[in-house]
Parts: C-alpha cells; sequence; structure tokens
C-alpha cells in the first residue's frame, strides 16, 4: 500500500470583492476592484503563486437594482463587471500554469457557442480551461432572456443534460491526428478523422462538427455546482470537478459518499471527480486574534446588505425584529439547496435574524474557519482524510487580502505535512487536478 498522503486540490473563486458581502467598504480592498483588471490579474497570479490548480469566476446574467429591503440598491453588487469567458482570455498569457474556469449558464446559452468559446479558451491556454456549467436560477436573470420567470428547476436540469451532451460531443469534433498539415500531399486535414454531430434531441439541432482541433488535455474540464437530485446525477454522469455548500464535515462526507456512488452507473471511476467544497478562512496570529478579525469583519456588514442577502432566499424580513430569532420562513417557493442549509443552521442555532445574516453573508454558508494557519490546515487535512473532500474552493473573505494570507500561511502548512505539491505537476488542469485523459470516439 502507498503510503502517499492524499493531494488536496485548490480553486480559488474570484467573486466580487471577495465574499464578504460588505467586502467593498474594507479599506484593505481596492473599491473599484470588480472593473478593474489588474484586480482580477493580481488575485490570478497570488493563486499561482500558491500553485493552486484553478481560478474560478461565478457569473449571474443580471446586475440586481432591487431595492429589497428599501434603500439597500446601491449598496453593494455581487460578481463583477466582466463576463467570464472574456476576462479569462486575457488572464491566458498573463499566466502559466493556474487554471481558468468561467461560468456558463445552459438555461441561456446556446451548445455550439458554448463548446466553441470554451475550446478557444482551451486552445489559448495550453489546456487550462474549465466551464462551470450552471442551470441559472434568478427570474432577474430570465428577464434579460424575453420570459418574465426562470424555468422550473426540472425543466432547467433537463435541458442541461442535453446542452452538455452536445457540448462533449462538440469537443469530440476531430481525432488527436486529425490536422495533418501535410504539404506535400496538399492535404491540411483528414476529413476521415473529423465527426460532424448530427444530433437531434428535445431541445436542440446541432449537426456539427466543430472546427476545433482537440485540446492538449483532450477537452475544457468541467466544474457542476447543483447539489439536489438533479444537480447531483449530471454531476455524477459529467464533471470533472464537483463546488459544493458543505459547512460540516458530516454534511460534506455524506454528499461526497452519495455523489461518488452514483458514478459506477454511468461506467465511471470514483476518482474522475473531485468534489471541492467551499472554504473560507479567516486567519489569525492565535486564535483569539482571528476570533477578533471575524468579529470586527461580521459588524462590517451593512444591515441592509445582510438582509438583502437573506432576502433573496427567504422573502423580505425587514419588519421583523433584527435581533429576534429568525420567524417562521416561507416556504412557498421551492427553496435551493442552499438556502434549506442556511434555514437549518438557523433552527440548529436559534440564531436571531442578524446573527443569521452575520454568520451566513461573509461566507454564503460555505465553510467558515476562524483561527491559525495551523488550525485552518488542520480542518483541511480532515476534511480530506474523513472523505468530505477532495479539495477546496477557496473563498477569501477579502480580495485580495484573504488570498494572500492564505497563500502565504497556510499552502507552508500543507506542504510540511505532504499534503500539497511544492510544484505542478503537468502543464494542463487537467494533469494537475490528476483527472484521466477524456476517451476520444475516434
Ligand atoms: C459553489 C457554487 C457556485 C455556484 N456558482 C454559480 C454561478 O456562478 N452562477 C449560477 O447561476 N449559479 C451558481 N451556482 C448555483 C448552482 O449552479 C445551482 O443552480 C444551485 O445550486 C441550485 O441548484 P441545486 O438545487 O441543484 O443545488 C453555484 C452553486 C454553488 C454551490
Amino acid at each position: 500500500m502507498s503510503d502517499k498522503r492524499p493531494q488536496i486540490k485548490l480553486g480559488l473563486s474570484m467573486a466580487g470583492y471577495g465574499y464578504h458581502h460588505s467586502a467593498w467598504l474594507s479599506p484593505d480592498v481596492p473599491a473599484d476592484g470588480v472593473s478593474s483588471f489588474d484586480f482580477y490579474l493580481n488575485q490570478a497570479r497570488i493563486a499561482e503563486r500558491g500553485l493552486f490548480d484553478m481560478a474560478f469566476l461565478a457569473d449571474f446574467l443580471t446586475f440586481s437594482m432591487i431595492d429589497t429591503p428599501r434603500g439597500v440598491s446601491g449598496r453593494s453588487v455581487r460578481g463583477g463587471s466582466f463576463e467570464p469567458l472574456t476576462l479569462l482570455s486575457a488572464l491566458t498569457p498573463m499566466t502559466k500554469n493556474i487554471g481558468l474556469a468561467a461560468t456558463t449558464s445552459t438555461t441561456f446559452g446556446v451548445p455550439f457557442h458554448v463548446a466553441r468559446t470554451f475550446a478557444s479558451l482551451d486552445l489559448l491556454s495550453g489546456g487550462r480551461a474549465a466551464w462551470n456549467v450552471v442551470t441559472s436560477f434568478q427570474d432577474e436573470e430570465a428577464e434579460n432572456f424575453g420570459s418574465a420567470q426562470i424555468l422550473d428547476k426540472s425543466s432547467r436540469y433537463d435541458r442541461a443534460e442535453e446542452f452538455v451532451d452536445v457540448v462533449l460531443g462538440l469537443w469530440d469534433s476531430m481525432a488527436p491526428d486529425a490536422f495533418l498539415y501535410d504539404r506535400a500531399s496538399g492535404m491540411l486535414f483528414d476529413p476521415t478523422k473529423v465527426r460532424a454531430l448530427n444530433h437531434e434531441g428535445r431541445h436542440f439541432r446541432v449537426k456539427g462538427p466543430l472546427g476545433a482541433p482537440r485540446s492538449v488535455q483532450g477537452r475544457p474540464v468541467i466544474c457542476q455546482a447543483g447539489a439536489s437530485e438533479h444537480g447531483q446525477e449530471l454531476a455524477a454522469r459529467t464533471a470533472d470537478v464537483v463546488y459544493s455548500v458543505q459547512p460540516t464535515l458530516a454534511g460534506a462526507a455524506n454528499f461526497y459518499e452519495g455523489l461518488k456512488s452514483r458514478m459506477a452507473k454511468y461506467g465511471r471511476d470514483r476518482d474522475e471527480i473531485k468534489i471541492m467544497p467551499g472554504l473560507l478562512p479567516v486567519l489569525g496570529g492565535t486564535e483569539t486574534e482571528a476570533q477578533a478579525k471575524f468579529k470586527a469583519m461580521q459588524e462590517m456588514i451593512d444591515p441592509l446588505v445582510g438582509l438583502r442577502y437573506l432576502s433573496a432566499l427567504f422573502g423580505d424580513l425587514s419588519d421583523y425584529p433584527i435581533d429576534d430569532p429568525v420567524p417562521d420562513l416561507r416556504q412557498d417557493k421551492e427553496l435551493a439547496t442552499r438556502a434549506q442549509v442556511i434555514l437549518n443552521l438557523a433552527r440548529e442555532n436559534n440564531w436571531s435574524i442578524r446573527q443569521l445574516y452575520q454568520r451566513t453573508a461573509i461566507g454564503n454558508t460555505h465553510n467558515v474557519v476562524v483561527g491559525t494557519p495551523e488550525q485552518v490546515a488542520d480542518v483541511m487535512q480532515e476534511w480530506i482524510e474523513g472523505r468530505g473532500a477532495d479539495g477546496f474552493n477557496v473563498l477569501p473573505a477579502l480580495s485580495p487580502v484573504s488570498l494572500v494570507e492564505f497563500v502565504d500561511q497556510v499552502i507552508p502548512v500543507l506542504q510540511r505535512r505532504g499534503l500539497y505539491r511544492t510544484a505542478y505537476e503537468g502543464t494542463t488542469l487537467r494533469a494537475n487536478l490528476g483527472l484521466p485523459e477524456p476517451p476520444s470516439a475516434h
């Protein structure tokens, strides 16, 4: 038996000013960051210095002007000004090893276009591209695409299943040796090694082929984050990386086992998916110092922004006394998995409304670990060894300062423990993640 320790995989989520919903108020955060290319370049380079597997950009197809509770509009933004693929394309020549993951919606995108843009990013980056497959969930997004309401979840996943298949099929248009570049015979490519898709399904008719040669990593990596029954089935069948929201090891281990055990029926090995729950570290030289820092972060949340975070999940709570226990929250809408997690936390801990947003509007219900670098490394080790994770999606509370702390203080501890690389293993994202070469139909 090998005595090699499991190797932790790391992603960086470059969301907005950081995961703290009022992060931009911090003097440590550049106030104009989210519309500045250098803000993202700096984060990608810091993550690359920390040997991260990938940097990830979430995306939502709306700029919210919702003013619930009244007065909140204009007090914060979530997400960036940049369209993810455009930004990651610009980061490509400025980085060397780090994977670049962009979010694109299967509800509002078109498979041919998605296949083409991600294949391009994969070629440009030398095999470092990843597609974070989301189905979107907000009515405000639907309103930008001709409908008043988002499709119901089941229909969204139905479309997503076929969407991903079409994209995978298009990415497999060419055999690895399809391009001959043979001036002597005059043959540029071998037509017998290029395959039309001829897909005709319930949602899409796509002939193909896609004109992109097979990438050095076979095809872009597929990330997925839906945790519902539908979401997990889609992931078990098609994902290479799964982001999850798991605030406890028990829940994470349950999710991990559940998802990995679904893979066999799709003929997949358990190691073919890397599960990376979110981790928001709040670091201090001592535990007391870290706790004080966390308290200051909690107090920095603009109460209106905190209430808006909750209102997006549960409706407007601004008529309730903010320091009273969380009332019976509405159940009239199918709750997203994340909302259910939050509701359970509130019930278990008997939190007030203020405590609920203070606990959740920093880390979005992800696992928030407050402590010394060793304590954060302990939790990571415990989750890896307890089969709750293959790695983590690191969520800086305040960008980039929380990321710098993590890279400078936690990474060396993980390396000393033999749990983390000291150099990139390969040049492609797939090689660094330790994922197998995807099969080719040719
Ligand atoms: C870590 C994480 C990141 C996500 N990023 C996005 C995103 O960038 N854009 C988006 O529309 N949805 C995003 N989602 C939402 C999921 O894709 C999914 O729509 C949501 O979790 C509801 O589906 P579910 O009930 O299957 O979990 C994210 C979810 C998680 C857990």
